[in-house]
């Protein structure tokens, strides 16, 4: 039963734990993400010696939200983190002693779902993250699909709207701007200026100053029409692209995760219509289950472990 590290770099949290080759987190810390780059490679380096010093770790993966090359040591390019080709692998290597792998977050996720969560016993299997942005991870033939360059599934950087809203990416009208935890946000911005059914986001944001995702979230739950439509669109947003996605890769399975995913059915019951909707040949063809994702919020930092060390 070999240990090893897993830590996952999120937008404000950076998760780690020792994993070991079940899946089973032996140990876990959670410290606020830094939002200098030099700093939030420091957390890191601190928090994989404090594990390497605790327990006998074989590796380290890093779950990071960028494109990250095929050698699995460079974050190419991270739409919402000021990184641009950072060699990662050779700093937290550096830092900490280990053979490091560092991994996209949401490949690192649905490998962890694929293994050990929702995607148990499927082969062909498409998650979907919804937080910052919109992260994707593609299983096939149950293996992760790394594109040529390492940096396929990036299904949050595909055209949703044409000359939609400016991306971090660079591009405009990204699905990441529609369906992501922050696109929930927005929309639910605009439905509070809007009036009418936006009153209690609307009264909310005038007494907290912003209306949050987890806020959308207990309105949603709450009954607010108003949450509930900001909800509706962006669930509608990432059904339509999952009809796409079939198309394309035709999954037996979608897993949903992310911060939104954890409204459950209020999220999934709008997307599988919007998926109905959108999806070529409907009727006829088969479809895909979707499910939520297992593992919450340790499914970055499991997979992340899982595959660490994994490389060819
Ligand atoms: C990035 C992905 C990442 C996702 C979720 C997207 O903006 O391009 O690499 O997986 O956010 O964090
Ligand atoms: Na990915
Ligand atoms: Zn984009």
């Amino acid at each position: 039963n070999v240990l090893k590290v897993g830590i996952d770099i999120g937008g404000t949290k950076i998760a780690g734990g020792v994993v070991d080759s079940e899946g089973t987190i032996v140990e876990q810390l959670r410290v606020d993400t830094p939002t200098d780059t030099a700093a939030l490679a420091q957390a890191v380096v601190d928090m994989a010696r404090y594990f390497r010093g605790a327990h006998d770790v074989a590796a380290v993966g890093v779950a990071a939200a960028g494109f990250i090359d095929r050698d699995r040591a460079t974050v190419i390019h991270a739409p919402n983190i000021a990184w641009h080709n950072e060699p990662l692998k050779a700093t937290l290597e550096e830092g900490i002693g280990l053979p490091v792998t560092i991994e996209n977050d949401a490949n690192a996720a649905g490998w962890a779902e694929f293994r050990f969560g929702a995607g148990r016993g499927v082969e062909h299997m498409v998650m979907l993250t919804m937080g910052t942005g919109v992260g994707g991870a593609i299983v096939l033939d149950g293996e992760l699909f790394r594109g040529g360059h390492g940096v396929a599934a990036e299904l949050g950087h595909i055209r949703f709207i044409r000359d939609g809203i400016l991306c971090g990416c660079g591009q405009r009208g990204c699905l990441e701007q529609y369906a992501s935890g922050r696109a929930l946000q927005r929309e639910a911005g605009e439905i509070a200026d809007g009036g009418g059914i936006g009153a209690a986001l609307a009264a909310h944001r005038a007494e907290h100053g912003k209306i949050s995702g987890p806020a959308v979230s207990r309105l949603v739950l709450a009954g607010d029409p108003g949450a509930a439509e900001a909800l509706r669109r962006v669930a509608t947003a990432l059904g339509e692209a999952c009809g796409g996605f079939q198309a394309v890769l035709d999954p037996e399975l979608f897993v949903i995760g992310g911060g939104v995913a954890q409204l459950g059915d209020a999220l999934l019951e709008p997307m599988r219509v919007a998926y109905e909707k959108s999806l070529p040949g409907y009727g006829d063809r088969p479809i895909a289950t979707f499910k939520i994702a297992k593992l919450v919020n340790d499914a970055g930092l499991i997979g992340a472990a899982d595959l660490a060390g994994t490389e060819a």
